[in-house]
């Protein structure tokens, strides 16, 4: 830093040295600026103007934005990943200081936000820390803006890199080098994750008793809960009063969804990334942003255990006999605020009076809801209904909402609150009175009728006299500023009153400031209890929009328990079936047991294979979460994981092959199932060319129809003779989505039937769509031909089948090295040319066994 700098920049410097690796915003009047390199990035990045201003002998690059439109360029700055910390001006200038303190008040980064204007309202915004082990790896995870810790723990790495796809995780820091898709997490130093340290951390934070039974679970559970606070602590320097629950939440009684599946049925958003008609956006009714944020919660992992989805079904059905008082019910939903997030800014000093009002507000409709859970016996936790009264009384009898809602932000207090500011109130009242009736007193006195008193920011009050009238002027009168017109005066009597004026309102806004802290520590303590609060309008909300959403599209109660069988009587696509409202939607229904576990469905394109695999697979995913069905009558047994892969789908964004996408996505499902799985394939195998893909089909249906506990199986195909293979497999049946052909033309019945489709319809399909005849003709010609090649595939299958595919496990042993070679082989980290040796490396050692 120089010496010679000019005070302001001084004052950057020093603040900016503290902040080095953020971007500093720098308020200045009404804008941020930023200097130097800040200045260069975020001009091009926001695309606003980079000027330059004279400091002492320095150009110095400066770049800025208006406070009033600051949110929208701080969330993109935020959003892209970068650190933004704000100086405010800590005192209000005036003209006697000459440089304002400045100070940083807030540290923003995508993980860390607490502003309102940011923060999307129903999706959580969590900071999350993994700590990996050779034993297990542990995930913490807090989201700020409502104040909870959780942690998890995982066996493996795949499982816990899908629970972090899948979660609304903005930023992640480790103790381990890790990436999540294409994000490289930060590592943090290990001091942080000393077990005695992070348990007081805790300890203190949390209290003891709870950090006992956390220890009491498993130290890392300590150590990676305790690692995350001390983390953002330290590092944006707050002090996380409104982190006030920490919980374990054990996964095993979760279901289990991976990104993969979660894409694939387009649970957040469709395949073009949009969130309209998502899975989500059609069934939410939900009003409050709790309540929002309870669904996307319970969609990312629902229930693997009956009593909660039971519990939620019984208070489905009460609601359901008084459907009468869901009208209410809405109207006092859709006026409660965010009470999560409003009790969150209470804790961190934050709230303003706005946020307050609002907060009353939200109470009082939800002590109303209460007596309506209570009319329904609703089997919810029920909330402390004198809390909430004594704290809407609290704020009742304090601000004065009309003046808030007015948009003041001054003198909000009501009068009766404090006698002291009432007086003061009075006081700063009676003083501007007697500016105005001082204006008329001159205006008698010198007979100038425009004369005016005003007041700017600058010079403070003032007498305007225009130019014709200046003749007139008395000679107490003196001058302090010349414009085109008029000029402006002061005298004693003038300065008198100012003084007056400012005193009273500067004691008035002490006080007021004074009164506020006041109020708002009064009310922090009762976040343990308004965090109850909005978790109670959380599931009451969730229910109303369940129960809703049930009776608008007839959903009936389906049984869960623990029993293999699985039935779907009539079963329909709940989003079609919502976004093509006017089109009828054909039920089709689904019945699978210990006889009968695996699926194969064929049928020609445009039948409807692919609606009927995700709308069962949506099925149960909605039983899971405690939901109704779209079904006649619905069987459902409790599942521990869904997988739907499907076929042909790049992913680009992992830099795989499609085929290499396919195969990777399928040993994940390998590894993974069980007989409580439920797994979905759309014509896995259909990357690469015919014969590969038909006998990659092949052995992936053999090989999950012949583990011991079958998990339940249905696979879309276009490789009809795959339906052979159900005179090699027992528990393989073969359905088909009808069509009817009339003459040229074919009907898509949309029915699911019994049986194997022998023709494929693509080229009816493709004349459908207006391919000119000449390709159709020649299409047509082509397939004929093929046609009796595949006679001969058929016949070659059958050969094929009389062989095992997979050898007998003596058979096995022989090829035990290699296949520990391959699976120890990090696959990641070879260049095109080490895997070709490899693979040749492989080949030969096969050969060798081969001839042995
Ligand atoms: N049961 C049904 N009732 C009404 N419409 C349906 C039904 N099933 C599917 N559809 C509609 O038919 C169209 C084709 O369905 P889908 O994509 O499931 O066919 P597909 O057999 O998988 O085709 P492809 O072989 O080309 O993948 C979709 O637009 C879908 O909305
Ligand atoms: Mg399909």
């Amino acid at each position: 830093m120089k010496d010679k700098d000019v005070p302001i920049l001084k004052q950057y410097k020093e603040i900016k040295s503290n902040f080095y690796d953020s971007i500093l915003l720098f308020r200045m009047g009404d804008f941020y600026e930023t200097f130097y390199d800040d200045a260069k990035f975020i001009s091009s990045f926001l695309n606003i103007t980079l000027t330059s201003r004279e400091y002492g002998k320095d150009r110095v690059p400066l770049a800025g934005f208006p406070i009033k439109s600051a949110d929208q360029y701080i969330r993109k700055l935020v959003e892209s990943g970068k650190k933004i910390a704000i100086a405010d001006q800590l005192e209000e200038p005036n003209k006697n200081v000459k440089l304002v303190k400045r100070g940083v008040v807030e540290v923003l980064t995508p993980g860390t936000i607490m502003r309102e204007s940011l923060l999307s309202e129903k999706e959580n915004n969590f900071f999350a820390l993994t700590y990996i082990d050779d034993e297990k790896n542990v995930v913490s995870t807090l989201d700020i803006s409502t104040g909870d810790v959780f942690i998890y723990d995982f066996k493996g790495d795949e499982n816990m890199l899908d629970f972090l796809r899948g979660k609304d995780i903005k930023e992640i820091v480790s103790n381990r080098k890790l990436k999540v898709d294409e994000k490289e997490v930060k590592v943090i130093d290990e001091t942080f994750f000393n077990f005695e340290e992070c348990f007081g951390v805790l300890k203190n934070h949390f209290g003891m008793d709870r950090i006992e039974r956390i220890k009491k679970m498993d130290e890392k559970l300590v150590v990676a809960s305790g690692a995350l606070l001390s983390f953002i602590k330290e590092t944006y320097s707050t002090s996380l009063e409104q982190v006030k629950n920490i919980e374990y939440v054990d996964l095993s009684k979760r279901m289990v969804l991976d990104s993969q599946t979660l894409k694939n049925l387009e649970i957040f958003s469709r395949s073009n990334g949009e969130y309209e008609n998502s899975f989500l956006h059609s069934i939410d009714r939900t009003k409050t942003p709790m309540g929002g944020r309870a669904l996307r919660e319970i969609l990312k992992s629902p229930f693997y255990e009956k009593n909660s989805i039971n519990k939620s079904y019984e208070n489905i059905e009460r609601m359901l006999l008084k459907y009468d008082l869901l009208k209410s019910l809405k109207e006092l939903l859709s006026n409660v605020g965010d009470v999560e997030r409003i009790n969150a800014r209470i804790i961190s000093k934050r709230a303003t009076p706005r946020c307050l009002v609002n907060l009353k507000e939200s109470l009082k409709n939800t002590l109303k809801i209460s007596e309506i859970v209570e009319n329904l016996s609703l089997d919810i936790e029920r909330i402390d209904r004198n809390i909430v009264e004594r704290v809407i009384q609290i704020i009742d009898i304090s601000i004065d909402e009309n003046v808030v809602l007015d948009g003041g932000k001054e003198k909000f207090f009501k009068s009766g609150f404090d006698p002291e500011y009432d007086r003061l109130k009075e006081l700063s009242l009676e003083s501007s009175k007697s500016i105005y009736m001082m204006e008329d007193e001159e205006k008698k006195r010198t007979g100038i009728n425009n004369l005016r008193i005003g007041y700017s920011t600058v010079m403070g009050y003032y007498i305007e006299i225009t130019n014709s009238n200046l003749d007139r002027v008395p000679k107490d009168y003196i001058r302090k500023q010349t414009l085109k017109n008029s000029e402006r005066f002061v005298n004693e009597k003038l300065k008198q009153y100012e003084i007056e004026i400012l005193t009273a309102e500067e004691r008035l806004n002490k006080i007021e400031r004074e009164l506020y802290d006041k109020l708002i520590e009064r009310l922090s303590f009762y976040y343990i209890d308004l965090k109850k609060v909005s978790t109670f309008i959380g599931k009451v909300d969730l229910l109303y929009s369940y129960t809703l959403l049930s009776y608008e599209n007839d959903y009936v109660k389906p049984e869960i328990g623990d029993f293999y069988e699985l039935f779907i009587e009539d079963g329909r696509h709940p989003v079609i079936e919502i976004v093509n409202r006017n089109e009828r939607f054909i039920p089709n229904s689904l019945y699978m047991d210990d006889k009968r576990s695996l699926i194969l469905l064929t049928g020609p394109n445009m039948s409807g294979k692919s609606t009927y695999l995700r709308q069962n697979a949506l099925i149960i995913l909605m039983a899971h979460i405690g939901l109704f069905v779209p079904a006649k009558k619905a069987k459902i047994p409790l599942t521990d994981r869904i997988f739907t892969r499907i076929g042909a789908s790049d992913d680009l964004s992992k830099g795989v092959s499609t085929f290499m996408a396919e195969m990777l996505e399928c040993s994940n499902i390998i590894e993974n199932m069980t007989e409580k799985s439920f797994i979905v394939l759309d014509e896995i195998g259909r990357g690469t060319s015919t014969f590969d893909g038909l006998s990659i089909a092949w052995a992936i249906i053999e090989y999950i129809h012949n583990l011991k506990g079958s998990p339940k199986t249905l696979f879309a195909t276009h490789y009809h003779e795959l339906t052979e293979l159900k005179s090699k497999l027992p528990k393989m049946f073969n359905m088909t989505a009808k069509v009817r052909k009339y003459d040229d033309r074919i009907v898509f019945l949309k029915k699911v039937v019994e049986g194997s489709s022998d023709e494929s319809y693509g080229i009816e399909v493709a004349k459908m769509a207006g391919l000119p005849k000449e390709i159709t003709d020649n299409a047509s010609q082509i397939l004929s031909l093929l046609k009796e090649s595949e006679m001969n595939v058929k016949e070659k299958m059958r050969d094929v089948s009389q062989l095992s595919l997979f050898r007998s496990s003596k058979e096995n042993e022989k090829y035990e090295e290699i296949i520990k070679m391959i699976s120890e082989k990090d696959v990641e980290n070879l260049t095109p040319i080490e895997s070709l040796l490899f693979l040749n490396d492989v080949k030969r050692k096969i050969e060798k066994i081969e001839e042995d």
